[in-house]
Parts: C-alpha cells; sequence; structure tokens
C-alpha cells in the first residue's frame, strides 16, 4: 500500500498546497443507529462504470451512432470491461443513467426503454450484461419526471421496483429531481427502498436524498444509511479540476458530519471518475484516482472504455490504490490539516491509523 501511494504522491509533491487526509476506524454498526441499509450489498465501495458525465443525455442516435444513449453503447462497454482486465481488477457494474426511457409508459404504467435506442429491451441488455460476468445499472427518479424530463417513479414505486427486478437489474440510482415537497422526498426515497427489498432480488440503491435536502436542512444521515447503500451529498461532477476541488472542498468541510456515518454497507459518493477524459492532467487524475481510494468512494468511471489511453487505464486498474478503497474495514478517511506550501511525502502508520499526505495545486 505504501509503494503504491508513494508513485503518485512524489509526482504531485512539488505542486502546491497540501491536504492531509487520516484513516479514521469505523466499525459497521459500533455506533448506536449507525447500522446500514440490511441488504448485504455494497460491503465495499461500488465499483463500475456509469455513463453520465462523458456521455450525457445524447439521444441523437441518427448522427451520433457511436456516443448516443443506446444498447450498443452499453454492449460495447461491457464487452471492454468483460476482456479489458476492468472486471478482473473489480470493475462489476454497467450503469446506465437518464435518458433510456421511452417518453411514456406502457399500458400497465410500466416504465420502458425507447424502443429505437433500446431495440431488446434490459432484459436482453441485462441478459448479456449477467453473461459477461458483469452487472447492470439503472436510473430512475424519485420525483414527477427525472432531471432531463423523463417519466418519474412518484406514485409507482412498487411497479418500478418490480420492473427492474423482472428485468434482471442489480443497481438502481435514484435521482431527486422533481419532488414536490421534502416529505415526498424523504418518503420517496423510504419507499423505493423498501420496494425494492420486496422484490426479493439483490438491487444496489445508490441514492441522491442528501443532496437535494442540503439546500433546504441538514440531511439525517442515520436514517440515509438506513435506506441506502451509497449517497451523493454535492453537485455532479464535471471533467474539471474546478469540479474536483469543489467536491473535495465539500467533502471536507462537512466531514464531521459525513465521514463517520460511511462504512460497510453505505458510503458517501462524491460522484464519477472522469480519469480519461479530456480535463485533467496526469497529475489531476492521478490526485482523484488516490482521494476516492482514500474517501472509500464508490469508483464508477464515466469515460469512454473503447478510447483510452494506455496511462489513464494503468490508473484506474491500479491494484494497490483499488485495494485501499476495497479495504473490508471501510474507514474514510477524512483531511488532517490543509496549507501552502510542501509536506515531505512520508507515511506514519500505526496499529489503526495511516497519515498520508495529499497534495494538490
Ligand atoms: C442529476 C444527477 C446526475 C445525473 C443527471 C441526469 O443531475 O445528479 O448524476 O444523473 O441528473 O439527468
Amino acid at each position: 500500500m505504501m509503494t503504491a501511494m508513494m508513485k503518485p504522491l512524489s509526482r504531485v509533491l512539488w505542486l502546491g498546497c497540501v491536504l492531509v487526509f487520516c484513516f479514521q476506524v469505523l466499525v459497521p454498526c459500533g455506533l448506536p443507529g449507525a447500522c446500514g441499509l440490511d441488504n448485504g450489498l455494497a460491503m465495499t465501495p461500488t465499483m463500475g462504470w456509469l455513463h453520465w458525465e462523458r456521455f450525457m443525455c445524447n439521444v441523437n442516435c441518427q448522427e451520433e451512432p457511436d456516443s448516443c444513449i443506446s444498447e450498443k453503447l452499453f454492449l460495447q462497454i461491457a464487452e471492454i470491461m468483460a476482456s479489458d482486465g476492468w472486471k478482473d481488477v473489480g470493475y462489476e457494474y454497467i450503469c446506465i443513467d437518464d435518458c433510456w426511457m421511452a417518453p411514456e409508459r406502457d399500458s400497465k404504467g410500466r416504465l420502458q426503454a425507447d424502443p429505437k435506442r433500446f431495440p431488446g429491451g434490459i432484459r436482453r441488455l441485462a441478459n448479456y450484461v449477467h453473461s459477461k460476468g458483469l452487472k447492470l445499472g439503472i436510473y430512475a427518479d424519485v420525483g414527477n419526471k427525472t432531471c432531463a424530463g423523463f417519466p418519474g417513479s412518484f406514485g409507482y414505486y412498487d411497479i418500478d421496483a418490480q420492473t427492474f427486478a423482472d428485468w434482471g437489474v442489480d443497481l438502481l440510482k435514484f435521482d431527486g429531481c422533481y419532488c414536490d415537497s421534502i416529505q415526498h422526498l424523504a418518503e420517496g426515497y423510504k419507499q423505493m427502498s423498501l420496494a425494492l427489498n420486496r422484490t426479493g432480488r439483490s438491487i444496489v440503491y445508490s441514492c441522491e436524498w442528501p443532496l437535494y435536502m442540503w439546500p433546504i436542512f441538514k440531511p439525517n444521515y442515520t436514517e440515509i444509511r438506513e435506506y441506502c447503500n451509497h449517497w451523493r451529498n454535492f453537485a455532479d461532477i464535471y471533467d474539471s479540476w474546478q469540479s474536483i476541488r469543489n467536491t473535495l472542498d465539500w467533502t471536507s468541510s462537512n466531514q464531521k458530519i459525513i465521514v463517520p456515518v460511511a462504512g460497510p454497507g453505505g458510503w458517501n459518493d462524491p460522484d464519477m471518475l472522469v480519469i480519461g477524459n479530456f480535463g485533467l492532467s496526469r497529475d489531476q487524475q492521478i490526485t482523484q484516482m488516490a482521494l476516492w481510494a482514500i474517501m472509500a468512494a464508490p469508483l464508477l468511471m464515466s469515460n469512454d472504455l473503447r478510447h483510452i489511453s494506455p496511462e489513464a487505464k494503468a490508473l484506474l486498474q491500479d491494484k494497490d490504490v483499488i485495494a485501499i478503497n476495497q479495504d473490508r474495514l471501510g474507514r474514510q478517511g477524512y483531511r488532517l490539516r490543509k496549507g501552502e506550501g510542501i509536506c515531505l511525502p512520508s507515511i506514519h502508520a500505526s496499529s489503526n491509523q495511516h497519515m498520508i499526505p495529499l497534495l494538490v495545486p
């Protein structure tokens, strides 16, 4: 572990300010009321791929057949995840984000995939993904519409949970747009969690509940952890260093609230890894990988695995860094100190605490 971290760290040493993180012991369910969602899933942070940051809501398959949201994209990414070493190092979930749906539900009130872009339907896609030894994630929204304006699940939680289970879906990202009250938001997130559970299928439940609560009042993380396997706290990530910094600033400013609640079964989600895209320098990509590992964050890449540099691939597949993220104790690191200047790249380890100086330009 030490050697793995030293290499990237020494590269960013001279770049500027210092962030110091240290691991904190968190025993799952060791704190009163800190028990996680009892579905036995996400005992280590979820690893996989999610289309949103890189492909967004591109539905123009006529002009951009290779980068629109269609079954072709997911079939190709699944093939590569299985054959190019991604699955071997732990990337398991291939996740569809917004914009997969047809604009209307079917005659029985069920969500349906856009028939032109997903002619085989989600069940067939799930079968293919499973045949590759991978798992399939899908996206829906607690309110009346998804953020991009497709049908929302409000009033349909049981039907939608059952539909996803029938299709063989393994993860649900549940967004929080177009919810008309904070009560509906909280109730909706809980009801969907219970509805997923009632299907009897193992479905990882990825929430954005706290993100939508923060503008109104401080979320109850103990409660959120009881219903969700991971939860977004902060704004969407973009392919830029400023966006990564904003996420890190928010995370460290709120670490007293969010760090103690993380642990096996329930994780803070600082959003996707954008490594392998266009906006980050090499050092910035290394820094995102190191910090997401230390933060015990879900490692959901959003990039184009069909066209990725060998350097980005090696970084994302670095087994030693992944081992830190996937540590079974599930401790989330936090910032110990922030300052200007240079910090020696030393690592101090004792039986239960590691201090790792991390440098951010
Ligand atoms: C919200 C979420 C994003 C993405 C989009 C899709 O902004 O936070 O992660 O799912 O919706 O519309």
